[in-house]
């Protein structure tokens, strides 16, 4: 059975132009790019050309980038850098619809005493941005806001929010980690210090990524220990992996309008057939600030988890708005910071497109549906 792959928010399958860059890298590029031998020069080389290609896609100087493991390292490590800043200012202002990996810093910085104001966001899964001015305090060190959300795909005014906290002096850091590849964004255009991607969202492999940082912003180093990446991530490089960010990269700057476009496409046309077939569905965040490849459906009086997996028995891969844990259905924080009850997030469901999803994917899947909701309806009143 061919399966029908719709949680490309989860993670990308990697693209071949990128496993061909990073076959080669593995075969053909043996020598440590911190040694001066001319194997040495080769692997600096693709260092280099890797960098370039991520800066030239966020339009940011090369120097600007620091590779990581992902997006969860450069998170946890540009809001670590706010117990560090040099001017004494330790609040903290987010989104409060964070990805975890900045919510869970976010709770260590309150446990060593740095105060946290977390913006709320109504049913449309956007903050306003004069409610992050309202908060923003003299003592700000850092903004932060998830650029696009993984769940929601809702995208965050982070234009403005980013001019709100340059003028009151705060550091802005974004998780652009769901945005890049996905989103037209030049961050090297607006006055954003800090910016965090994973190369996996976006047809690269997983377990590499980058922080950028920006001009004038001395972090700690993330990792002690070695000269890498300019003494701030010690640490002999991951080069085929960053090898590959770099050839996603470049293949998103080539091909972001024509994605973008065409996930709209398909998920439009995923959106239009369920609310033509499927009684009892209501489409959820703001449907004029979303991603292009993000649909997140509540099905009414509907067990989600049961239709997940009826959904994944008939090939279909897609995720849920809440986890079971033990026995219980915990709805994630990001549908009850939009207000959801229990039962709401309990029926949500995420539909995300990428590449290699097709109308014909679409038809089958609208084929489907229908007949599965209402079984996993009449599962829940048996
Ligand atoms: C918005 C967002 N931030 C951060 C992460 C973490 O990325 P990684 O698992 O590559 O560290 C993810 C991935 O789930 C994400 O969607």
């Amino acid at each position: 059975m061919r399966r029908i792959y719709l949680d490309h928010n989860a993670t990308t399958p990697v693209r071949g132009e990128v496993v061909d860059a990073m076959v080669r890298v593995l075969r053909d590029v043996p020598g440590n790019p911190s040694s001066v031998h001319a194997e040495g020069a080769a692997a600096r080389a693709e260092l280099d050309r890797a960098r370039a290609r991520v800066a030239a896609l966020l339009e940011v100087a090369p120097a600007e980038v620091v590779f990581t493991a992902g997006a969860t390292e450069a998170n946890n490590t540009a809001l670590a850098a706010v117990a560090a800043r040099p001017d004494g200012r330790r609040h903290v202002v987010a989104t409060a619809v964070e990805h975890p990996s900045v919510d869970a810093a976010l709770g260590a910085l309150e446990a060593r005493g740095c105060p946290v104001t977390r913006v709320r966001v109504g049913r449309s899964g956007r903050v306003a941005a004069s409610h992050v001015a309202a908060a923003i305090r003299d003592d700000t060190a850092l903004v932060t806001a998830i650029w696009a959300n993984n769940e929601t795909g809702v995208l965050q005014p982070i234009e403005e929010i980013a001019a709100i906290a340059r003028a009151r002096g705060a550091w802005m850091h974004s998780d652009a980690t769901q945005a890049v590849g996905k989103h037209a964004i030049a961050p090297g255009r607006l006055p954003i210090d800090l910016l965090s991607l994973s190369a996996h969202k976006f047809g690269g492999p997983k377990g590499v990524g980058c922080l950028v940082v920006r001009g004038g912003i001395a972090l700690p180093p993330f990792l002690r220990g070695g000269p890498q990446e300019r003494g701030r991530r010690g640490g002999t490089e991951n080069l085929a992996g960053i090898a590959g960010l770099g050839a996603a990269c470049e293949l998103a700057r080539r091909e972001l309008t024509e994605r973008v476009a065409r996930y709209a496409q398909l998920r439009d046309r995923l959106w239009d057939g369920i609310a033509a077939k499927v009684p009892g569905v209501s489409r959820n965040g703001d449907p004029d600030h979303v991603l292009a490849n993000t649909l997140n459906l509540s099905f009414r009086d509907t067990p989600g988890e049961l239709l997940l997996q009826a959904l994944d028995v008939e090939g279909i891969a897609v995720s849920a708005g809440a986890a079971c844990a033990s026995g219980s259905v915990e709805p994630s924080h990001v549908l009850v910071a939009m207000g959801f009850s229990k039962a709401e997030a309990r029926g949500t469901l995420r539909f995300s497109v990428g590449h290699g999803t097709d109308e014909a994917q679409i038809d089958a899947v609208l084929a489907m549906l229908p007949d599965l909701v209402s079984r996993a309806r009449g599962a829940s009143e048996a």
